[in-house]
């Protein structure tokens, strides 16, 4: 069974997505840590509550490189075969990327390379596009950029406000971030460049 590490900053709902699937059979995984940078993170109580093992590594103050040296032990220490990255929004160093090759993944609120970054449901709103949606991706050494395993499309109404439109890809990022896994874990896949393409299982 290949074990997950979730690493978190906030409100955590993608790992309970996750989490829910991996409950439900959905996924054939266990969540070997879910790890969060910051106290107040709302996910790391819900995996408290959820009898997983739930680690806070404070990264407030800590150098870039010295932090992720710690999340790097904190993840081998529990045998981590693949980590997730479900809204923690601290940018991870060379170091960590090398630790993990190919073998991190994160979802980001748009269809990249369209408005990488902070606030991109904002973005998407600001710069008056007419659909937006969510990107789970592999994480390499560039902000949001790394090869794409899914992606998912939804339309940007006239009413929208920042949160309509966030609600909306919520949806769908809780969706996709467990299709995403499933295919990873299954191996079914090889990266060609920037391109993941499904191979016969
Ligand atoms: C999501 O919109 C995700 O795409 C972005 O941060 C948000 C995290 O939400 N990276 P949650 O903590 O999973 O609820």
């Amino acid at each position: 069974m290949k074990r997950l590490g979730i690493l978190l900053s906030g409100r955590g709902s993608n790992f309970e997505a996750i989490a829910d699937q991996v409950t439900g059979g959905g996924i054939e995984a266990e969540i070997a840590v879910v790890i969060a940078n910051r106290p107040s993170a709302q996910g790391l109580e819900t995996a408290r509550q959820r009898g997983l093992n739930a680690v806070l590594l404070p990264s407030l103050g800590m150098e870039r490189v010295a932090y992720d040296h710690r999340l790097i032990d904190e993840l081998n220490r529990n045998s981590v075969d693949l980590v997730c990255l479900a809204g923690f929004t601290r940018l991870l160093s060379a170091d960590f990327v090398r630790a993990f090759p190919q073998r991190v993944l994160n979802i980001h609120p748009s269809l990249l390379p369209a408005f990488p970054g902070l606030d991109a449901q904002r973005q998407a709103l600001e710069h008056g596009v007419k659909f937006s949606g969510c990107t789970v991706h592999f994480v390499d050494e560039m902000l949001d950029a790394g090869p794409i395993v899914e992606q998912a499309v939804v339309p940007v109404l006239d009413g929208d406000t920042v949160e309509t439109l966030s609600a909306r890809i919520l949806a769908q990022e809780h969706r996709i971030y467990s299709d995403a896994l499933r295919l990873v874990l299954s191996g079914a896949y090889r990266i060609e460049g920037r391109r993941v393409v499904r191979t016969a299982g």
